[in-house]
């Protein structure tokens, strides 16, 4: 797709320099320009008194017709050698100006255009959500979850950071992929926020202590596997890493929820819920 992009982009700065760099406008003459270089030039003022081709054809035939008249016979002329004009001398014409710089602003304008596409196409260089993203400090995350009693939200992420508990840990490895284990095992998870029913963005619901969707009921307890609703599995993840004591997180990678039925930590609800109406 970048490639493309690129490859589009080379392709067209190409055409527009070469149709604007070709002068069409020097070389040919209009006829009213023509005409008068022909009527008065200053140049050819003193030139020698040449015979045009009219007047000679009609001197020809008028010599066939009526012998004894003479013929002009026209004067050599010198052929002017060509001395190319010094640019200098020639300098910009107003239409060479005018077409420079609707080149320079079209490139401008092109290059400024192309610039946004690469950002676009390449969201790791914006350090974004779908680039491996540092979310802070173990220690502060920790005791952000600890403070709030609830997981700590990553917007630009779009992701929750939940505990992960370490007696889940036997049951976890017979259920997860090995993309999320190493999370896991260093007791975090990294929920993507988005709803695996119709894509709403869950919020963590701090009554019950499970993730809680708005729009149709759907529920996952603090680490994701589904317990109620529409939910065809446990939310999303991404791959989590710590090390240096701080919490990098691969955004790129959306690691598929766990299935209906997986129960790594045995919570239920820890009060009433926030939606569906139920109560604990
Ligand atoms: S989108 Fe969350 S339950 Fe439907």
């Amino acid at each position: 797709m970048i490639a493309i992009a690129i490859a589009v982009l080379v392709a067209l700065a190409f055409l527009v320099l070469f149709t604007t760099s070709r002068r069409r406008d020097t070389g040919r003459l209009s006829a009213e320009t023509r005409r008068k270089d022909k009527s008065d030039s200053p140049f050819l003022a003193d030139a020698p008194e040449q015979v045009r081709g009219k007047d000679y054809e009609r001197q020809v035939t008028l010599a066939r017709t009526t012998p004894g008249t003479d013929v002009a016979v026209p004067a050599e002329t010198a052929v002017t050698p060509y001395v190319p004009v010094d640019p200098e001398t020639l300098g910009v014409t107003r239409r060479q100006f005018f077409n420079r710089s609707i080149v320079a602003m079209f490139g401008l304008g092109l290059s400024g255009f192309g610039a946004a596409v690469l950002a676009f196409l390449w969201p790791g260089l914006s350090g974004g959500f779908g680039s491996k993203i540092t979310v802070g400090k173990v220690d502060d995350v920790m005791q952000a979850i600890n403070d709030a009693k609830q997981p700590f939200y990553y917007s630009a992420g779009r992701l929750y950071i939940s505990p992960f508990p370490k007696d889940g840990i036997p049951k976890a490895k017979k259920a997860y992929s090995a993309a999320v284990l190493p999370g896991m095992e260093s007791g975090l998870v990294a929920l993507y926020q988005k709803c695996v029913h119709l894509g709403c963005r869950v919020p963590f619901c701090p009554t019950s202590q499970w993730f809680e969707c708005g729009c149709h009921g759907s529920q996952y307890n603090r680490v994701g596997e589904k317990k109620g609703g529409p939910a065809p599995r446990g939310l999303d993840r991404f791959p989590v890493e710590v090390s240096g004591g701080s919490i990098s997180v691969n955004t790129g990678i959306v690691i598929q929820g766990p299935p209906i039925g997986v129960n790594t930590t045995g919570q239920e609800a820890e009060g009433p819920h926030c939606v569906g109406g139920g109560h604990h």
